[in-house]
């Protein structure tokens, strides 16, 4: 282990105590103590319910929770803090802008586009939304290698087309899709574009107006922050003209038997008490990522994934889905190994102290799509080790003769 390893290392508890190589982590990261301490004195000395009382405690924590709003706005480069709505998690989000944004605005015979390569949580919202407003859904499939051809989306969009909804990155095949592209040529249509950054943020440096993007969800407990904590960018004008998502208390201006006049954006979409622990979390894993810095973070875990990619083609039998360069798997790797289930790959691998994830990775119709039922995915961090790569890679070496195979 380099000393840089050893540096980083030292922030996360738990990977000092355990012996587990842990190479899941497009399921979620582990946790620095920063993050845990942050959590900690949010309970132990800042607690009180936000935005309602008007003694000190109360104020204190409303201004650790806004605190988290504004470093998360200007973590992703949105214009203004009143652009990110606090969620629990992407999940949450995707939702909020499919019941909300396209429960208002979708009429019969619209389109809606969603991409082949979208986590269920991009795509099950979209299904319910298009279905309810009688509009048509159309699938955007990628090409074999995972990547997807702009001028097929061109000639797919129409003068009804309202919503293309697809991921920045991958969780399947870590490909980084060409965003930008993609929302110019929806914008020109009249459409939104709605993107999912669950496996972009934590990874690269994020840029929403660059992007161009009208929504962008994502989760905290993916970059570092607790579970229960995510956000969802949203030009302001769309949340301003939004019906509220879930009603109750706090997102309200006033209420009359008569008259209900909603609270400004974004508080007209966080009805009910906040996750306020979670945020404080949030707030400081951005500051640890800021520490680090998003390229020097990313170039570790490209430098990581070309290891993991080179070593694993050598391997027989082995099928890598999606890009055939390191370059297009920004850390994830999901592959088959001819003959042998995921679930057993996965269960050799645990048996050696390695955890990755074997099945559909909430992706059923990409891997459909790819000609496959399900596939085994490793996945990194910065925090991962060249070591834990090449021994991951020694035990896959080993999966097909542990099944019987001839070496
Ligand atoms: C690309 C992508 N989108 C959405 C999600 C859903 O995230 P969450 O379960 O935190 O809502 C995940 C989780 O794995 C993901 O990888």
């Amino acid at each position: 282990m380099t000393i840089i390893e050893k540096a980083i290392r030292a922030e996360f508890p738990l990977l000092n105590n355990t012996d587990l190589a842990y190479l899941d982590n497009g399921a979620t990261v582990q946790k620095p103590q920063c993050v845990l301490d942050a959590v900690n004195t949010y309970y132990t000395e800042q607690n009180a319910n936000p935005m309602r009382g008007l003694y000190e405690l109360s104020i204190k924590a409303t201004e650790i929770y806004e605190e988290a709003r504004k470093e998360t706005a200007s973590f992703i480069n949105a214009a203004s803090p009143e652009e990110i709505v606090f969620t629990r998690n992407a999940t949450e989000s995707l939702n909020l802008v499919s019941y909300s944004y396209a429960g208002s605005v979708l009429e019969e015979g619209d389109e809606v586009i969603v991409s082949c390569a979208e986590h269920h949580s991009n795509m099950l919202p979209w299904i319910r939304a298009a279905k309810n407003a009688g509009a048509k859904l159309l699938w955007y499939d990628c090409e074999p290698d995972g990547s997807f051809d702009t001028e097929k989306l061109t000639a797919m969009l129409s003068g009804r087309t309202k919503i293309l909804a697809i991921t920045q990155v991958s969780n399947v095949l870590g490909r980084e899709n060409d965003i930008r592209v993609m929302s110019e040529l929806i914008h020109e249509k009249g459409g939104i574009i709605v993107v999912d950054g669950s496996q972009a943020v934590p990874h690269l440096k994020t840029d929403v107006r660059s992007l161009d993007a009208d929504f962008y969800a994502f989760s905290g407990h993916k970059m570092y922050a607790p579970m229960g904590i995510g956000a969802l960018y949203a030009k302001k004008e769309l949340l301003e003209k939004m019906p509220p998502f879930l009603y109750g208390g706090e997102m309200i201006e006033s209420v009359t038997k008569e008259k209900i006049t909603y609270a400004e954006v974004p508080h007209k979409f966080e009805a009910g008490t906040v996750n306020a622990g979670g945020a404080a979390g949030l707030l400081e894993a951005i500051r640890f990522l800021r520490r680090y810095g998003m390229e020097e973070i990313a170039q570790r875990e490209s430098d990581l994934t070309a290891v993991a990619f080179e070593g694993m083609r050598k391997i027989p039998h082995i099928r890598i889905l999606g890009a055939d360069e390191a370059a297009g798997h920004h850390g994830i790797l999901a592959f088959q190994v001819e003959g042998v289930h995921p679930h057993d790959v996965a269960a050799i691998m645990s048996d050696h102290k390695i955890a990755v994830r074997a099945g559909h990775h909430c992706a059923q119709p990409l891997h459909k799509h790819l000609g496959v039922m399900s596939s085994t995915r490793m996945s990194l961090s910065f925090y991962n080790t060249e070591d834990e790569v090449r021994y991951f890679l020694e035990v896959l070496s080993k999966v097909r003769p542990l099944m019987g195979y001839p070496e």
